[in-house]
């Protein structure tokens, strides 16, 4: 479907808020806040969790969708066009390049660890990793097929970038499709797929019981306990705080563009604040009760509460590739559910890793006429080669790095930003308006304050303690080990390459565009 600008709108309204949980519901939702709930001591994050949801998330997903709506029916589905159409600024479009570059580099490591997951859904039905039955001997199977080592399990990468190409094919075909015909379709079939694996999972893993008779304490009834009994004495800790807010911008795909792209496919009356409620709704669902329900309570069933702790140290990659495929051994029809824990991962991050691709499409789609599947061709080579180095690499903290900026400190930067644009450069006041326009009921007014006052304290607040605490430390590699330092030069070398092109993209558009509109 067309509207006015010739762009691509969404088909459905369903479907829109199916592609819109599609792009906020990915491993963030069961890798990543497992094990920031568990780092951060279960309880204790909680709270601060659920008030960013509250002053952050909710706030900054309508403030995304109004700016992406806006931006749409202009004719901009990414973020240098949106800022430019609410402020006529020669600066606002290139502080917009923060929106494509953002989503495109946190996408060149998400679709290698997506690619991960399709492997490892592969591994299970054929039973490769049987056998390695312990976290050691399952670690062991994971640095093999990562290349970190060559072992018994695997000598080389060829499986791993198999897997990744076949990965990054399937990206490149939807994209190629369109928004309703490639996003919005895969949305409609594997959210609900996505729902479905994950009840049959929470149910399994409920019925986990106590599974080892000598430490009757390691049981479901304490695996829930860890995550949702309340600590009221962290409160004070900024380090909780920053991980807590961290995690609702990765998880709500905040900060990044993304969601402002999706909604720039919107009409111009379509209902923003009911989308968005859905949207965190569906998200936070996903997320407290279907992530929060699997992985930890399996793990402190089978590893105790001191293991969890220890493999949340380990990291998401740990928790979900090296601890729970050793308890897929341990119980009936193991291969069964190792597939569908995977498989689960796999559609989970397929309907992000189109998300955070989508701007760029829509940059080179609208700023430059290039037909959709050429963008997707173009989107994925630049991909395949800039994650060579992450594939290659990966022991080398090439992906922390890359993760560290992108999936981090800029959406922060980015959010604060993209606040600041809409509260005080657009106004308030209008903002309001254009947020509550077409809405069946209308925000509450307490928002208006929230939005204008408290969100871009919040998120100042982030950024100033992240200067304080830590900017010196990370600029300068303090805790990088002195054999990697090369390597993340290298990664902050790509990072400014990507930054400086996209600039310079940016700049010719606008220019191509100023003759075009001369010569009419
Ligand atoms: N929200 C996604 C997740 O939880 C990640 C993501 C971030 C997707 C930004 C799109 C944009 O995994």
């Amino acid at each position: 479907m067309q509207n006015n600008n010739n762009r691509e709108e969404w088909g459905t309204r369903l479907g829109l808020v199916l592609a819109l949980a599609g792009n906020a519901i990915g491993l963030g939702n069961f890798l990543r806040f497992p094990v920031q709930a568990a780092e951060n001591g279960g309880g204790a994050f909680m709270i601060p969790y659920f008030i960013s949801l509250l002053l952050l998330g909710i706030p900054l997903m309508w403030v995304e969708l109004t700016i992406g709506r806006y931006g749409g029916n202009r004719g901009h589905g990414s973020m240098p066009g949106m800022f430019y159409s609410m402020w006529n600024n020669r600066w606002s479009k290139y502080i917009g390049i923060l929106g494509i570059f953002t989503p495109l580099i946190i996408v060149i490591y998400y679709t290698y660890v997506e690619s991960w997951t399709l492997a490892f859904s592969f591994f299970s039905i054929t039973g490769k990793y049987f056998g390695a039955e312990s976290r050691e001997t399952m670690g062991a199977f994971l640095k093999g097929f990562q290349g970190i080592e060559s072992n018994e399990y695997f000598s080389g990468l060829t499986p791993a970038i198999i897997f990744y190409l076949i990965t990054l094919a399937i990206n490149v075909y939807i994209l190629s499709k369109g928004v309703s015909k490639g996003i919005e379709r895969l949305a409609n079939i594997a959210m609900p797929l996505l729902l479905i694996m994950a009840f049959a999972l929470m149910v399994r893993v409920l019925t986990f019981g106590s599974p080892d008779p000598a430490h009757p304490e390691n049981n479901i009834a304490n695996g829930l306990g860890f995550i949702w009994n309340p600590d009221f004495s962290q409160l004070t800790n900024a380090t909780v705080w920053l991980a807590a807010s961290g995690q609702i911008f990765f998880t709500l795909s905040l900060g990044m563009g993304a969601i402002a792209t999706y909604a720039s496919y919107m009409r111009k009356d379509d209902d923003v604040a009911t989308t968005g409620i859905a949207t965190a709704g569906a998200n936070e669902f996903a997320e407290v009760v279907l992530g929060g329900t699997i992985a930890i309570p399996a793990a402190v069933a089978f590893f105790g509460l001191v293991g969890v702790q220890e493999i949340a140290k380990g990291g998401a990659f740990d928790l979900g590739f090296q601890s729970l495929p050793v308890i897929f051994q341990k119980i009936p029809f193991g291969q069964f559910f190792g597939f569908i824990w995977f498989l689960l991962l796999f559609f989970a991050a397929l309907t992000s890793s189109v998300a955070l691709t989508q701007p760029a499409m829509a940059f080179l789609q609208e700023e430059f006429r290039i037909p959709k599947e050429r963008a997707a061709i173009i989107v994925g080579l630049v991909l395949f080669v800039c994650s060579l180095p992450v594939v290659l690499f990966l022991k080398h903290g090439f992906l922390d790095e890359l993760d560290y900026w992108a999936g981090t400190f800029g959406p922060v930067l980015c959010a604060f930003l993209e606040t600041i644009i809409f509260v005080y450069i657009f106004g308030m006041a209008k903002g309001w308006e254009e947020i509550n326009r077409g809405a069946t009921t209308r925000i509450p007014r307490v928002f208006f304050y929230i939005i204008k006052y408290i969100t871009p304290l919040f998120l100042f607040a982030i950024l100033s303690t992240w200067l304080y605490q830590s900017a010196g430390d990370v600029l300068l590699m303090k805790n990088i080990d002195p054999a990697n330092k090369s390597y993340v030069w290298g990664a902050r070398i790509m990072m400014a390459v990507v930054f400086i092109g996209l600039a310079y993209l940016v700049r010719k558009s606008w220019r191509m565009k100023k003759r075009i509109e001369n010569e009419e």
